[in-house]
């Protein structure tokens, strides 16, 4: 594990926290591993009956690093990583819940739409700049944020590129709660502590019940990265992130 991401036990929960705040928790190739890492052996204990996702105070994620993007721009290697962690993401057998605090971007945001309850605190504001980046939508995103916020709203976040602030977002039903920063960990743990100890084979079945089929969104997902990994090699995403890289 890099010193990037933390996977704690705490009882019958795994948090796993981003943490690399320096760079608002921008998520590297070494990071995407070691979530996906940590999603399976969760997974497999049964000592563990939920997942917690978690970033640091003021800074869930500021999405995926760029100068990783930029490396696969000119032609270095790198994509997979992120395209193996969704799919372990979205197949995931235990319930997520997950917090952010302030700024949710890209995949800073789309994970949640794999997370069963998120709480934000008032000062968050989910955005997904994909489109201004030369990119497409990821995580399945272009399937999930229409059904659960209707087609308007998610062309709004996803194609305009529009900030979504967490008072809005719980309207629509895209997160569960909004709680105040110093009370949004202790609340996140206490949902994920009840979670905890529900029958662990029942909260199962409901929960795959309640996501549906997960076929269609492993599908989307792969779908959607064929045309994501040709987006970052093109003109339009090479110079978005020379834009961001050498900004003064
Ligand atoms: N990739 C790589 N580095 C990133 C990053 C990213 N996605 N987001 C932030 N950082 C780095 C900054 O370069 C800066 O590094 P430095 O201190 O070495 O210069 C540091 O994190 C702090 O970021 P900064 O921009 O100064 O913070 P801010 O609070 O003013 O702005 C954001 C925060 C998130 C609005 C801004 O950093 C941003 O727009 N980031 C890019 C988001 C993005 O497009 N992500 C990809 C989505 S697909």
């Amino acid at each position: 594990m890099s010193e990037h991401v933390l996977v704690e036990r705490s009882g019958p929960l795994q948090v796993i926290r981003l943490n690399r705040p320096e760079k608002k928790n921008a998520i590297t190739r070494a990071m995407y591993l070691d979530m996906k890492a940590a999603l399976e052996e969760g997974d497999a204990d049964e000592s563990v009956r939920c997942h917690v996702m978690l970033g640091s105070p003021g800074a869930f994620s500021a999405g995926n690093d760029l100068a990783d993007f930029l490396a696969v721009a000119t032609g270095g290697e790198g994509g997979q990583e992120v395209y193996d962690f969704l799919l372990t993401l979205a197949s995931c057998r235990k319930p997520l819940v997950s917090g952010a605090d302030g700024i949710a971007v890209g995949i800073g945001t789309t994970i949640h739409l794999h997370c069963d309850l998120t709480l934000a605190s008032p000062r968050t504001v989910f955005s997904t700049p994909f489109v201004d980046l030369g990119l497409v939508p990821e995580a399945a995103s272009s399937l999930l944020a229409p059904m659960v916020i209707g087609h308007q709203r998610a062309f709004a976040l996803l194609a305009l590129g529009e900030g979504l602030p967490a008072q809005e977002a719980k309207a629509m039903g895209l997160i569960h709660g909004v709680v105040e920063p110093a009370e949004l960990e202790g609340e996140v743990f206490g949902l994920a502590d009840r979670l905890a100890a529900k029958p662990p084979e029942a909260l199962r079945i409901a929960r795959d019940l309640i996501r549906g089929p997960r076929e269609h969104v492993l599908a989307r997902i792969r779908e959607e990265a064929v045309h994501f990994m040709e987006r970052l090699k093109s003109e339009e995403a090479r110079s978005a992130f020379m834009a961001f890289m050498s900004r003064k």
